[in-house]
């Protein structure tokens, strides 16, 4: 049962409107103390030359009350529907218990395509629980789309380039042994990241270390790149792990390093099209007319940033999948990246930067603070899943022993 297009038939015989008119004209009441359904009589008083209050009253006295309808009240100018709640439930329970996972599908996505990027934990640093809503946000927006009809692309836009590799490898020469890394895996690498930091603190000279290593990464050093994707690979392997204890999957995993090579066109482009500033040495976008920050493309040192791999990203993206949605999920503490660098797209003239969509969520917190891979103040997703599987199956043995 179609409980709208009762309502309105109800409506149509009391009103002599058409069925069709009085269809449009039946509200859903975004206050659920106005019922369920709402017709309000401001559209008769032209034709009944009334006050639509009187209307409504008039309507309403006309109105049968079939059997699914709790209550009928007049407020106002509106006429108010209650549905029978047992009745209801019913009618929808009963839909979806015939058509089963097909319930609530439909095709209006055809021909259309979503890019979801999500989960996008950073390698060698390990999976927390930040990266935890991510995934799990991502993933339930991801079939949601898919149930529509739409074709879904996702995406693993995983951190894998930047400095924080450098600082691993000078990590993995002074503190660090093939041994452990192997026995270990990401704790591990997560240790002797944690014991980069400290030791940086007292001697500053570690981080000039760690960034030559990073330029020897980008210049295709051998051993620099070889630590880098045994690194790599370590970090896939155990983020796969978990991918599979929550049943999440991706089309792609492009992450980063993907961009490498594809982030010089795209400088060019920015150059080509005048929007490129220089500004201490370093390039940028204005975004003054946004009464934004500017958005930092390529840094002094002739390093490229997020933002530049980002932007790379979402032109490539573009021509591969020819997206109409590219949604992007993280924690709100980079609205102002995505803020930025969706505006950068908007003045290359791109139109479809209107189709680009950050999904923010709040920060996870621990009682001792934000999370930080620095300082090792992470709880580890594996240990949470495992705990809440643990706990979970307490519950369940305690209700069959009832
Ligand atoms: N790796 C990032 C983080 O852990 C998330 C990347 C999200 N995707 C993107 N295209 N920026 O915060």
């Amino acid at each position: 049962m179609d409980f709208k297009m009762e309502v309105a038939g109800l409506l149509a015989k009391a009103t002599e409107l058409s069925l069709e008119d009085a269809l449009n004209t039946v509200e859903i009441p975004g206050n659920k103390a106005m019922g369920d359904f709402a017709f309000p009589c401001f559209r008769l008083a032209k034709v009944f030359r009334k006050a639509p209050p009187m209307i409504a009253q008039e309507v309403a006295e006309k109105l049968d009350k079939p059997a699914f309808i709790e209550n009928i009240q007049v407020v106002g100018a509106y006429i108010n529907f209650f549905v029978k709640k047992g009745i209801y439930a019913q009618e929808i329970l009963s839909k979806v218990l015939a058509e089963k996972e097909n319930y609530g599908k439909s095709d209006i996505g055809a021909g259309k395509t979503v890019v979801i990027d999500y989960s996008s934990p950073n390698i060698a640093k390990p999976f927390h629980v930040g990266h935890l809503r991510s995934t799990v946000i991502g993933n339930a927006i991801y079939k949601i789309y898919e149930a529509l009809g739409y074709n879904c692309e996702g995406v693993n836009h995983l951190g894998d380039w930047g400095t924080q590799f450098g600082k691993l490898i000078v990590a993995y020469h002074n503190w660090g042994s093939k041994e452990a890394v192997e026995n270990q895996g990401i704790q591990e690498l997560m240790r002797i990241y944690v014991k980069f930091h400290d030791e940086a603190e007292k001697n500053p000279a570690l981080d000039d270390e760690a960034r030559l290593w990073f330029v020897k990464m980008q210049e295709g050093d051998e051993e620099a790149l070889t630590l880098w994707k045994w690194f790599y690979d370590i970090s896939i392997k155990e983020f796969e792990r978990v991918y599979k204890m929550l049943g999440v999957k991706f089309d792609a995993y492009t992450g980063e390093s993907f961009y490498n090579d594809k982030m010089a066109p795209v400088v060019e482009e920015l150059k080509a099209k005048n929007i490129l500033k220089e500004s201490e040495g370093a390039m940028i976008v204005d975004l003054e007319h946004k009464n934004m920050a500017p958005c930092l493309i390529i840094r002094k040192d002739g390093g490229t940033l997020y933002a530049t791999r980002d932007i790379t990203a979402a032109l490539y993206r573009k021509k591969t999948y020819n997206f109409d949605k590219c949604i992007i999920l993280t924690a709100l503490d980079q609205n102002l990246h995505f803020a930025q660098w969706f505006e950068v797209i908007h003045l290359m003239g791109y139109d479809w930067y209107k189709d680009l969509i950050h999904v923010p969520f709040g920060l996870v917190s621990l009682d001792s603070g934000k999370l930080s891979t620095r300082h090792g103040n992470v709880i580890l997703m594996e240990d949470l899943l495992n705990q809440a599987i643990g706990e979970t199956k307490k519950i369940i043995e305690e209700k069959i022993h009832l």
